[in-house]
């Protein structure tokens, strides 16, 4: 059997190129999670938890990293804006984007919410669902305008030369539409509600002895279990 080198020394003497955040170590305090106090819905859950995190007053508290992926299981993750949580975790995108390709193939998507000043993280698995056409309109009509326009003008995940490329087709669209007109939605252009049947609540604790809870969908309501950090 070939010696298997010691992986701590080897960054240690590893070249300037390499970044080593051996040393980058904090430690997660906090009064843990008390089951009794956890909601029977993790979506309550989910909603109290949500408005400690915006008070604290994070750049834009609605990103969530969403990962999905190919029936052959290759695997992709991006942040996105969570618009809305109702049944669900509802967000907008071009479905004919590479995420939009993944969710058509394979209706299955995780979230990871990663609150790390509050030492927290809430992890979401389930099917995804394209949201109905009302749905998406309601939230086109209240975006911005400019934002409207950039969508419009953008093929989400295409290759495009360059950033002059890009500029052209807004402006093309921009053209097109006029300074008063509405701007048409483009067809392709849609969201999704993840309807959840596993959630996952953490909270970090001293010298890594973390809470955890998942909540598994059983049948009309919930199965709470306590995991091992
Ligand atoms: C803070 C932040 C918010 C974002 N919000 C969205 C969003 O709501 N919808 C969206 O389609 N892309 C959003 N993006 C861009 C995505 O991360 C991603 O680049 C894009 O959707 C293309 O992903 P895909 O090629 O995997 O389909 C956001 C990125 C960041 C960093």
């Amino acid at each position: 059997m070939t010696e298997r080198p010691d992986p701590i020394a080897a960054a240690r003497h590893a070249p300037s190129e390499v970044l080593d955040l051996t040393a980058v170590r904090e430690q997660y305090l906090s009064d843990g999670i008390h089951r009794a106090e956890l909601a029977d819905d993790p979506l309550d859950q989910f909603r109290t938890w949500y408005a400690q995190w915006a008070a604290t007053g994070p750049y834009d508290p609605a990103a969530v990293t969403l990962a999905t992926a190919t029936p052959e299981g290759r695997p992709a993750a991006r942040v996105v804006l969570i618009r809305r949580v109702d049944h669900g975790f509802c967000f907008f995108t071009d479905t004919t984007s590479h995420k939009g390709a993944e969710l058509a193939a394979n209706p299955q998507g995780a979230l990871c919410f990663g609150w790390i000043p509050l030492s927290r993280q809430v992890r979401v698995v389930g099917a995804v669902h394209p949201l109905p056409a009302e749905e998406v309109d309601a939230y086109w009509e209240a975006r911005p305008r400019e934002s409207r326009i950039s969508a419009a003008a953008s093929a989400q995940s295409e290759p495009v030369a360059d950033r002059a490329a890009l500029l052209a087709r807004r402006t093309e669209v921009a053209d097109a539409v006029g300074s008063d007109d509405p701007v048409d939605r483009p067809a392709g252009w849609g969201g999704y509600r993840l309807v959840p049947d596993e959630v996952e609540v953490w909270q970090g604790r001293a010298d890594r002895l973390h809470d955890r809870f998942l909540y598994t969908r059983a049948g009309g309501s919930w199965a709470i279990q306590r995991l091992m950090p």
